[in-house]
């Protein structure tokens, strides 16, 4: 369990806000999460991270990726928690910190794969669920709007055209990138076919999400559009 250690209630009446932010990769969740629970003194909880560390076992240990059954056994053997830190999550897979060592293509390409079997996804929504029942988060994903807080006081979804996602990707890598931007884009492709079109709590916004397309706007023009969308929410809720 995450340890809560955020000091603001800014919610009216007490209320522990959840606040939902769901999109495909490359379309700034990350920054936007972060800001979010900076301004509004929420805990920021990254779901992917989850996905990626429980991914990561499995390469380890040589589970069959597609193999739904012995991946549910895997997952009854394994412990994933996530800490809030300064500017990311610490992810703590069976105790040991795997954070430096989930963001490298193949553990990023695992995730996406083992993300779609419905065992794996409700023991993820449960340890998430449990995770936000305080209220008080920001929490980030795929399914986090339409699958594991549905009640969220504000649901943000986040898209932008997969050209740009792909771009914004390749320049995170920096430098010493050894790929080309067409690969990240193919691979990225790939991934967003897939997280929308598995059968089991597939990506699309929350019928009362707010959808904020970041194609043309630069990552603190996301920031600030995503800053109002809560202030105006928790405006409405305190006039209530
Ligand atoms: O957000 P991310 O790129 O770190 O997520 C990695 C993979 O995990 C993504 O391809 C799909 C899966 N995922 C998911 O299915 N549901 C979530 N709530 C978060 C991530």
């Amino acid at each position: 369990m995450t340890a809560r250690n955020h000091p603001v209630d800014p919610a009216p009446g007490g209320m522990k806000l959840i606040v939902a932010i769901d999109g495909p990769a490359g379309a700034g969740k990350s920054t936007v999460a972060r800001q979010l629970a900076k301004r509004f003194g929420l805990l920021n909880l990254e779901t992917g991270a989850m996905y990626r560390a429980f991914a990561l076992k499995a390469l380890r240990l040589e589970v069959p990726l597609s193999d739904a059954k012995a991946l549910e056994q895997l997952s009854e053997d394994t412990v994933i928690r996530l800490e809030t830190g300064e500017t990311e999550n610490r992810v703590l897979l069976d105790e040991e910190d795997v954070t430096g060592l989930i963001r490298n293509p193949e553990v990023t390409d695992a995730a996406s794969r083992v993300s779609v079997f419905p065992s794996i996804r409700a023991w993820m929504v449960r340890l998430q669920q449990r995770m936000g029942e305080d209220g008080g988060v920001v929490m980030e994903g795929r399914d986090i709007g339409t699958v594991v807080f549905p009640q969220a006081e504000v649901k943000i979804f986040l898209d932008a055209a997969p050209e740009v996602r792909g771009m914004r990707r390749f320049d995170q890598l920096g430098p010493g990138a050894t790929v080309q931007p067409e690969e990240v884009l193919r691979d990225l492709r790939a991934r967003d076919e897939r997280d929308r079109n598995r059968a089991d709590s597939p990506l699309k916004p929350a019928p009362d999400a707010i959808l904020l397309d970041s194609t043309r706007m630069t990552l603190d023009e996301v920031v600030q559009a995503a800053e109002s969308i809560v202030e105006a929410r928790l405006h409405a809720l305190s006039a209530r």
